[in-house]
């Protein structure tokens, strides 16, 4: 378990590119494994996260191999085309590998048995259980529709529509991809818009997909069974990843950082939104499209933050970055109050506690209520820091790179106990922070 003491930083400045978006990493390996045919994939995240799900597609029976370029080679098998895999599928902490390949499995006539870490092991999996028995799957979970749990897909699989009751893309996710491999058409209503890279992405692969505006709700048909084209995808920076250093940016003095190629979508850049309101200076330049997704470079530099309310219902667009936006509110003037954050409890990590509790140990002042937190900002000066005890990660990358940023904004710097998890999704972010800091 290597701890790490981030310390205090000077200002950051130059350029700097971040990896691969996660989500649209994990879809380009399992479209293309899906695909007839041979697809390439540049800027693909090298993540564990996305490694595991390149593991679990091989042992399905995909070709996915890496040239000296940096360009991934897959050779996909066809739609019902997997092979069922002849040991546990292990997922380790990818909460996106697992409910989205269960949404693949459910309508191939093949077994699958998922395991994965501690953190992974503890997150409820019902959610996507529940629409693809519907579909006709078979599931039998360890208690609390938990991991490990063995599935049997259904072949053929049975259309359902099914109106989502979290606002998740990787429960939408597995029920479209399930969708894929079904006769007729499936529908997946969605009443609070959720990141839309599958279908951005499924429908450059050649899927049939509608989708429509329905009383201020969306929703997505889509038609079986599919026939997927091998496609060249290009895959934009992580926004995810960005927020790191976007938020490290605007609240070190001194600072002015362009970070390039990062991914805009808008159901993704929530946070850029909020962080404006807060009074930050996020300027875009050199807007463009790549992958068929919006992508600019940023350029980030120091701002006086103002706490505010955060509207509930930007958190779609934001699920991932609310922990890095915890770290700016504790440095703003006046308080920023959270509100409608219950998802964020059943994360990597309880990521409402967590940061509470990491925050507070670092010298911020945090009261957790039942779904979000209430700040109350340093008005720009520096956080203590640790001094006893390092903060607790609990298995969540965004955890430990969030106080690694709340660590270059304080005194005596923030010891964080365990960075491995980083390399989930982030794999060069001690790096690249080391060369930001001027
Ligand atoms: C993801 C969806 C979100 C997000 C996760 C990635 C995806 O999860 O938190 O990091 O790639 O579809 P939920 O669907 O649980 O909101």
């Amino acid at each position: 378990m290597p701890s790490h003491r981030f310390h205090g930083s000077k200002p950051l400045r130059g350029s700097l590119r971040v990896p691969g978006d996660k989500s649209i990493s994990h879809r380009a390996l399992m479209f293309s494994a899906l695909a007839v045919g041979q697809s390439t994939v540049s800027g693909l995240l090298e993540g564990e996260d996305v490694m595991a799900t390149a593991a679990a597609m091989r042992a399905m029976g995909a070709s996915i191999k890496h040239s000296d370029d940096g360009v991934w080679h897959i050779h996909g098998v066809g739609v019902g085309g997997l092979l069922e895999p002849a040991q546990a599928l292990d997922m380790g902490n990818s909460g996106t590998s697992t409910r989205l390949l269960m949404g693949i499995i459910a309508s191939h006539g093949i077994r699958a048995t998922f395991t994965g870490d501690a953190s992974l092991s503890g997150r409820p999996m019902g959610r996507v259980i529940d629409p693809l028995s519907m579909m006709g799957a078979n599931f039998e979970s360890s208690e609390g529709g938990k991991l490990p749990l063995m599935m049997r897909g259904a072949l053929p699989a049975v259309p359902i529509e099914y109106r989502l009751s979290v606002a998740s893309a990787q429960v939408k996710s597995a029920v479209l991809l399930a969708g894929l491999n079904t006769p007729g058409t499936t529908t997946v209503i969605e009443p609070v818009p959720t990141r839309d890279h599958t279908e951005r992405m499924l429908s450059g692969f050649g899927a049939k997909l509608e989708i429509e505006e329905l009383n201020g709700e969306r929703a997505i048909h889509i038609h079986g069974e599919a026939d997927l084209q091998a496609q060249h995808v290009t895959v934009p920076g992580d926004p995810s990843s960005a927020a790191f250093f976007i938020v490290a940016a605007l609240i070190i003095e001194g600072s002015d950082l362009v970070i390039e190629n990062v991914g805009l979508n808008p159901t993704r850049a929530g946070l850029v939104q909020v962080l404006r309101e807060m009074g930050g200076s996020i300027e875009e330049m050199n807007s463009r499209e790549i992958g068929g997704e919006p992508v600019a470079d940023l350029r980030v530099r120091h701002s006086q933050l103002n706490g505010i309310d955060v509207d509930p219902a930007i958190a779609p667009s934001m699920i991932d970055e609310f922990p890095v936006l915890f770290v700016a509110a504790s440095l703003a003037k006046g308080t920023t109050r959270t509100s409608g954050l219950e998802e964020l409890r059943v994360k990597e990590s309880d990521r409402l506690t967590a940061m509470a509790s990491a925050l507070s140990a670092a010298g911020a002042n945090v009261d957790e209520t039942e779904d979000g937190l209430v700040i109350k900002g340093t008005s720009g000066g520096r956080l203590l820091g640790t001094t006893s005890e390092p903060v607790t990660t609990h298995l969540d990358h965004r955890i430990a790179m969030s106080m690694a940023v709340a660590g270059l904004a304080s005194r005596d710097g923030v010891e964080v106990d365990d960075t491995s998890p980083i390399a989930t999704s982030f794999p060069n972010f001690m790096e690249l922070l080391e060369g930001a800091g001027e």
